[in-house]
């Protein structure tokens, strides 16, 4: 059984991972992202517990998809695929990965945005998938905590009072979403289900799973409101993940539920600390098959 205390948290709390450090490539802010993680997935590739250089990245919750886009800007893999259920997220990705990448980012830097042309643009029912992601990339600016599920409200006063305003950064996201489809070939994009894609892959060897599902286990129930696709079976993710012949990652909220489940499986875990969007010092477990390259 593997033993942890507060002491053993990798790397040691001096060292928590500073975000503004990692490029930020996503056009979403989005609920329990990963940026602070990238630096610990440069390290996870690089490390000896995977052949280098995967052939395939998969990425089964992929949301913002911060490490995807980090493994495919950084080609720390051959080739990548992002998973995703929600489909107003999966419009986002499907168009700046389709062919309209170009008319997406043309819409943000052409949109005057007040009170009212948010609601209305809200409100309009969308007849394409590229109307589609202008609707969601405008709602996770201007929703509190760029939370997309029913229920969120508005941004209220925001940075320097600028209201609405305050996370609609229109030329950065045009820079994001044309980097972005400078080099969509080397992603995948599959509006579906994760856990069908892990197990349709889990035979390949020379792939590997970086997996971030929602965590409403162990009665944490943050991932409910935060996404509309909340749900899982934790279990059946782990017995999956344990058919993988490759290598994975997973990370989760430190709950007394998830270590067990690792613990079941024979898996590896280690606390480590991170940032949440509040500043607040905060740890999450990651889990793997041997994380020594992490120690
Ligand atoms: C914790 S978030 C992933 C965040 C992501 N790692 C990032 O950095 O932005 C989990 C995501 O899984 C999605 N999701 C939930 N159930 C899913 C399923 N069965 N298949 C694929 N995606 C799913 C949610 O919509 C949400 O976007």
């Amino acid at each position: 059984m593997v033993q942890l205390s507060f002491f053993e948290q990798v790397p040691p709390k001096s060292e928590i991972i500073n975000v503004a450090s990692v490029p930020q490539r996503s056009p979403f802010r989005y609920p329990g992202g990963k940026t602070w993680l990238v630096p610990y997935l440069r390290r996870w590739l690089a490390g000896r517990s995977v052949p280098a250089r995967p052939a395939e990245f998969i990425e089964p919750f992929a949301g913002g998809g911060i490490a995807s886009l980090t493994v495919a800007f950084e080609q720390l893999a051959g080739h990548v695929t992002m998973v995703e259920l929600d489909e107003e997220v999966a419009a986002v990705w499907k168009t700046i990965l389709g062919e309209h990448g170009d008319w997406l980012a043309e819409q943000i830097v052409n949109f005057e945005l007040t009170p009212e042309s948010v609601e209305t643009t809200l409100a309009k029912p969308a007849h394409t998938t590229r109307q589609k992601a202008f609707q969601t990339i405008l709602k996770n600016r201007v929703n509190r905590g760029g939370i997309l599920a029913p229920g969120a409200g508005r941004v209220k006063s925001g940075e320097g009072g600028k209201g609405l305003k305050s996370r609609w950064y229109p030329r950065t996201l045009q820079k994001r979403i044309l980097s972005i489809t400078a080099i969509k070939e080397r992603i995948t994009f599959i509006h579906g289900d994760g856990i069908k894609v892990i197990s349709q892959n889990a035979y390949r060897k020379d792939s590997v799973f970086f997996i971030d599902p929602p965590y409403t286990a162990g009665g944490k129930r943050a991932g409910s409101r935060l996404y509309l696709h909340s749900e899982l079976d934790h279990r059946e993710l782990f017995e999956i993940a344990s058919r993988i012949t490759g290598d994975f990652l997973m990370t989760y909220d430190d709950a007394v539920e998830v270590r067990a489940l690792a613990q079941q499986h024979g898996f590896d875990f280690q606390v480590v600390p991170m940032k949440n969007t509040h500043h607040a010092e905060m740890t999450e477990l990651l889990i793997g098959r041997n994380l020594n390259w992490l120690r």
